[in-house]
């Protein structure tokens, strides 16, 4: 029978052609149509006009050229930029934006990572937080204005909810205020995963208390990771000044403890946590030169 088939070319191709239709639609269109394949995270919500508009103005700057926006699930990726991105958390991203260069990191995760104050002054000068970022400066931005007519077209096309009010703040807006409120949503459909935390400490005695060159070390780690944020010698910034005895808009002082809590566990009010990346010595060394500074200004 089968040796029949190939004895008739024109029949044989008519016989081929139906069982790869058959295959296509079996594999690519049924999936395509069945509600399984297409993951959506239960908190994920779309995106506003103005994240909207941000997202537009982060494909028309080729932000992507040089950023990727998805998590590998290794050991490594997860380490450095947080939970391997999920099918489920693209599902309002046309197009999506997960990008194959990586010049800058991966910004996946970059939602609620910084206070909006971070992004203003990184896209104003890159260079005044990272000397050697070559990250192009987008200050001009926010000389951009955004457009409510067509914003109003674009969430139409996309089916995604909005109101007038929302529409009539747009001309209030600038470009890079959209861009910031873009980077803010990305990745926040995931639940973070549990930070790593440290328990009360208040009672806690600095161990390099009597270590005259603590402090010293504590500036190599404060010039690293906290000046960016609480400026010059903790003068303060888009962080709060750290010499004075204002402690997260408490007046008076607090014990050495509780500065590695805040420095360890972070804050809700957009001071990053450190537990899983500085060690007991270095967050203590840091609590030392946060003293040392204080004395000095006193
Ligand atoms: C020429 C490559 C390049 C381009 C184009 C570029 N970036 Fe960057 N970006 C970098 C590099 C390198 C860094 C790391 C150093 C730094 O923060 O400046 C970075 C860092 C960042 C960070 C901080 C990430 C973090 O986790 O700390 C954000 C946010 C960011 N870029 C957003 C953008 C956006 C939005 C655009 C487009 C408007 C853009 N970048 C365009 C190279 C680039
Ligand atoms: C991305 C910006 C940012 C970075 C980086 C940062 N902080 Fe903060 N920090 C803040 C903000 C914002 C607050 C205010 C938090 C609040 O009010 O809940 C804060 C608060 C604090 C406080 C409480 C001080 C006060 O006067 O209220 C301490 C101490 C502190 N940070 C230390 C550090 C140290 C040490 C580092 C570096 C390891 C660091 N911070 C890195 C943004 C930052």
């Amino acid at each position: 029978m089968a040796g029949e088939l190939y004895r008739r070319p024109i029949m044989f191709a008519v016989v081929a052609t139906v069982v790869i239709l058959i295959g296509t639609i079996v594999t690519m269109f049924f999936p395509m149509f069945t509600e399984g394949m297409h993951p959506r995270l239960e908190n994920l919500k779309p995106y506003t006009a103005l994240q909207l508009a941000g997202k537009d103005i982060y494909m028309r700057e080729g932000c992507n050229n040089c950023h990727t926006q998805t998590v590998r699930p290794l050991r490594t990726e997860v380490m450095r930029y947080g939970e391997y991105s999920k099918a489920g958390e693209f599902a309002f991203d046309r197009p999506f934006l997960w990008g194959s260069k990586r010049t800058g990191p991966d910004l996946a995760r970059i939602g609620g990572k910084y206070p909006d104050a971070w992004h203003y002054k990184h896209f104003e000068n890159p260079q005044a937080f990272f000397a050697q970022s070559n990250m192009p400066k987008y200050g001009w931005l926010q000389s951009g204005k955004l457009d409510p007519a067509a914003m109003e077209a674009h969430m139409k096309v996309n089916g995604f909810p909005y109101t007038q009010e929302e529409m009539a703040d747009l001309p209030s807006k600038t470009e890079l205020d959209a861009l910031v409120a873009y980077m803010q949503v990305i990745g926040t459909g995931v639940k973070k995963a549990v930070p790593v935390t440290v328990a009360a400490m208040a009672e806690e005695k600095n161990p390099l208390a009597g270590d005259p060159n603590a402090h010293e070390r504590g500036e190599k780690v404060y010039e690293k990771e906290c000046e960016a944020c609480h400026g010059d010698d903790g003068r303060g910034g888009i962080g709060p000044r750290l010499t004075d005895d204002i402690w997260l808009n408490k007046e008076g002082d607090i014990s050495d403890g509780r500065i590695y809590e805040i420095i360890a566990n972070g804050t809700a009010n957009g001071m990053p946590p450190y537990a899983g990346q500085l060690d007991k010595d270095k967050i203590w060394s840091l609590v030392s030169y946060i003293r040392h500074e204080q004395h000095k200004t006193k």
